[in-house]
């Protein structure tokens, strides 16, 4: 078994991002603009979050946080994202995900310009994904596709198992694995929690990308050996013996498929780390100009 290590990755591709955009501030005299609005203070948005606006420090971004209290309106968002839209000195925007329950988050989502939707969220940005145009990839899917390029794996061919349908990770994903690109070239299944015979449907799959949300819910025989294990997984559970208080948890049972794995990401210190450096891609590719 290989460690599929997001540190590793995400540290040697955010040098190469830093020294881009030491070029790009050297050009045109302003940083690459990254603006997160934060809704209610949900523990781990706000750790997402501050993670977010952190590395854009780190590799020489500007960073900006709009917060919001939960009882804030959809139409105080939508003019605020609006505002947002029209300063240039704004190249992404993310709403952090999920909304309080009075909020649509596609209203949200279509509100903002597609031109600077670093999350990848807006239908223009899914649509151009589809045609394999350019266009933004959701953040933690093209992390994953970052992970497997840094690592030197040929997906062609392999068949690739995605677990869970979610519009920001196995829906893409999906997609993205079976485009004719590399990653990429792959048959792809889709399953997800009404899926019979998952366990059989799983055993198939070369890749296995485990993106259901539930601690440990791939286990060691539902795994093909020697398969590539992608664990996107970051479930929260209190803990009484850590400095933080909590404990994460992937959604594969680690200890026990680690053995049978060629390769396999740990959680925490693997997908993660990735999504981040999906999302500074992104917005370094927007001040660019590089897409639109
Ligand atoms: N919540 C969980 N993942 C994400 C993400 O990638 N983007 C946003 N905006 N919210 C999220």
């Amino acid at each position: 078994m290989q460690l599929l290590d997001g540190k590793f990755a995400s540290e040697k591709i955010k040098l190469e991002i830093a020294a881009e955009a030491a070029e790009f501030t050297a050009q045109t005299g302003r940083k690459p603009h990254l603006l997160a609005i934060l809704v209610g203070n949900d523990g781990g948005s706000e750790t997402y979050v501050a993670s977010k606006m952190k590395n854009c420090e780190k590799v020489g971004f500007e960073s900006s946080l709009v917060r919001y209290d939960t009882d804030v309106t959809e139409e105080e968002l939508i003019q605020k994202i609006r505002e947002i839209n029209a300063d240039a000195g704004v190249d992404g925007m993310i709403v952090q995900l999920p909304l309080p329950k009075h909020i649509d988050p596609e209203k949200i989502t279509d509100a903002i310009d597609y031109r600077k939707d670093v999350d990848g969220f807006h239908p223009v940005n899914l649509g151009r994904m589809m045609r394999n145009q350019p266009c933004f990839i959701p953040a933690t899917p093209y992390g994953i596709l970052l992970m497997l390029q840094a690592y030197g794996i040929d997906t062609t061919g392999k068949h690739c198992v995605v677990v869970g349908r979610s519009n920001i990770v196995g829906s893409p994903m999906s997609i993205l694995m079976a485009r004719n690109a590399n990653p990429g070239n792959c048959t792809v299944t889709l399953t997800h929690s009404k899926t019979t015979n998952l366990k059989e449907m799983v055993l198939q799959g070369d890749i296995v990308i485990a993106a259901i949300g539930r601690k440990n819910f791939v286990t060691a025989d539902m795994v093909k050996p020697g398969a590539i294990i992608i664990d996107v997984g970051i479930n929260r559970e209190t803990s009484e013996t850590t400095k933080s208080g909590y404990k994460l948890y992937g959604d594969v049972d680690f200890e026990n498929v680690a053995p049978l794995a060629s390769w396999i990401t740990p959680v925490p210190g693997g997908v993660g780390l990735m999504t981040i450096v999906g999302l500074l891609k992104n917005t370094l590719a927007s001040a660019k100009k590089e897409i639109y």
